[in-house]
């Protein structure tokens, strides 16, 4: 039995309501780690309620910036410019890879020397995917076996250089043009798919300059940024879990206002309509260069799919909820080229399937995917998060349309991404 809260999650007939979606995570982190090395106050509305985002903003106050929340919920975080004072403590990222990884771009850029760790799940993490560029660019890093956390950067003067990652990670690429930031000449991140670019869109509201073309992201280094006031969009990929409850029931209805509509996090629209859910977009509106967007939902059939390729990519973090609600669906879900899901806050393959399995389900196991066959019957269990936030949330929705009840022991893990999730899923599902 895994430490923490359990919760108990009982079936329903409907979903219906409204719900407004905590701000986007991706950005917030993005957002928190610009604003740091920019000159000026920055001010963010809807900043994430994530507790990954509050391990960047713990990282970046023992870097010397100070943050505080107003008394209208925004965040202010007060830039020191491009050099971040030397950190008298180790940097705790938490459970965030995000943190992690983004942020030892701006370090490895610092005159100074910083450690930073992280929670069991981040300790098992790969991290040589930025250890390898920032040392091409001049950074010196220590890790521990098998380039694992915690991280020892000894930052210094950087080169540019022309990066061409063996993984699509925005993460990574974020990290490169973060450290590109402080590197003589021009640092170009070339991806082999095309991942999400708040970093570049950030960047640009922030001030710098970045060319986008293709797969590929440039930008100059020595640019120098200056403080913003932004209003984070909401979630897509804590959405997804409201989407997918809608999809459930036929007849089921669900409105989400101010949602991020980016278009590499969008696909997710495309493929759950495509599954039979109906949505539709309204007040599409731009803000700091994020599309922003009111979604309507409504239940109808539930078909399968097949993801793969760009599409698993692009629908990386909602792959768990998506999986977890696959039997109800006629026709089930294959899921492709899906080997990064072994690497996140857990082996997100593993931890689907065997909480499947113990809802009843029939489920293939591939080394890079899933098979789950449609038409299945569920039954309620005790089901572990694994520490996952994102396989918390996932069967809760699961166990909506199962028999009986379902129990999910560790469901405070979903407060890494979405801390109000189970009060919200509550509200739009009694009565
Ligand atoms: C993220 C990118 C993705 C995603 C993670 C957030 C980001 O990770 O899974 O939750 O904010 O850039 P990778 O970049 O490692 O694929």
């Amino acid at each position: 039995m895994p430490d923490g809260s359990n919760v108990i999650v009982r079936p329903v007939r409907t979903v219906r309501g409204v719900v407004r979606i905590p701000g986007d995570k991706s950005i917030s982190h993005r957002y928190a780690m610009l604003a740091a090395i920019a000159e000026g106050v920055s001010r963010f509305h809807n900043f994430s309620a994530a507790r990954d985002c509050a391990s960047t903003l713990d990282c970046v106050a023992k870097l010397g910036c100070e943050w505080r929340r107003l008394p209208d919920g925004a965040i202010e975080v007060r830039g020191v410019g491009p050099r971040l004072n030397a950190p008298s403590e180790v940097l705790d990222c938490g459970n965030s890879g995000s943190t992690m990884r983004m942020l030892s771009g701006i370090l490895a850029g610092q005159p100074i020397t910083s450690e930073l760790c992280g929670d069991d799940s981040l300790s098992r993490r790969p991290m040589a995917r930025i250890i390898k560029p920032l040392t091409q660019m001049g950074a010196r890093i220590e890790a521990a076996e098998g380039g694992r956390p915690p991280l020892k950067i000894h930052g210094d003067h950087l080169k540019a250089i022309h990066y061409k990652p063996e993984v699509a990670s925005a993460q990574v690429k974020s990290c490169v043009l973060f450290a590109g930031l402080f590197a003589e000449g021009e640092t170009i991140v070339e991806e082999p798919i095309r991942t999400r670019d708040h970093g570049e869109i950030a960047l640009r509201a922030f001030g710098a300059e970045v060319e986008q073309k293709g797969n590929a992201s440039r930008m100059v280094g020595g640019q120098r940024l200056r403080a913003i006031d932004a209003h984070v969009p909401g979630d897509l990929s804590s959405a997804a879990f409201f989407l997918c409850a809608a999809a459930l029931f036929p007849g089921s209805q669900i409105t989400l206002p101010e949602i991020l509509m980016n278009p590499t996090r969008a696909r997710l629209l495309d493929i759950l309509i495509q599954m039979g859910l109906t949505v539709s977009v309204a007040h599409l509106e731009e803000h700091q260069g994020e599309l922003i967007g009111t979604i309507e939902a409504r239940g109808a059939a539930w078909k399968g799919t097949v993801l793969a390729g760009a599409d698993t990519a692009a629908l990386i973090d909602e792959i768990p909820v998506l999986a977890a609600v696959a039997p109800y669906s006629d026709g089930g879900l294959e899921v492709r080229d899906a080997k990064e899901l072994r690497v996140k806050e857990s082996d997100r393959i593993a931890a689907v399937a065997t909480n499947l399995r113990k809802m009843g389900a029939k489920v293939e196991e591939r080394p890079d995917g899933l098979r789950i066959p449609g038409g299945q019957h569920l039954h309620g269990a005790e089901l572990d998060s694994f520490g996952d936030h994102r396989i918390a949330m996932a069967f809760a929705v699961a166990a909506l349309r199962a028999e009986g009840e379902t129990t999910i022991c560790g469901a405070d893990a979903a407060g890494v991404s979405y801390p109000t999730f189970f009060e919200e899923l509550l509200s739009v599902t009694a009565g």
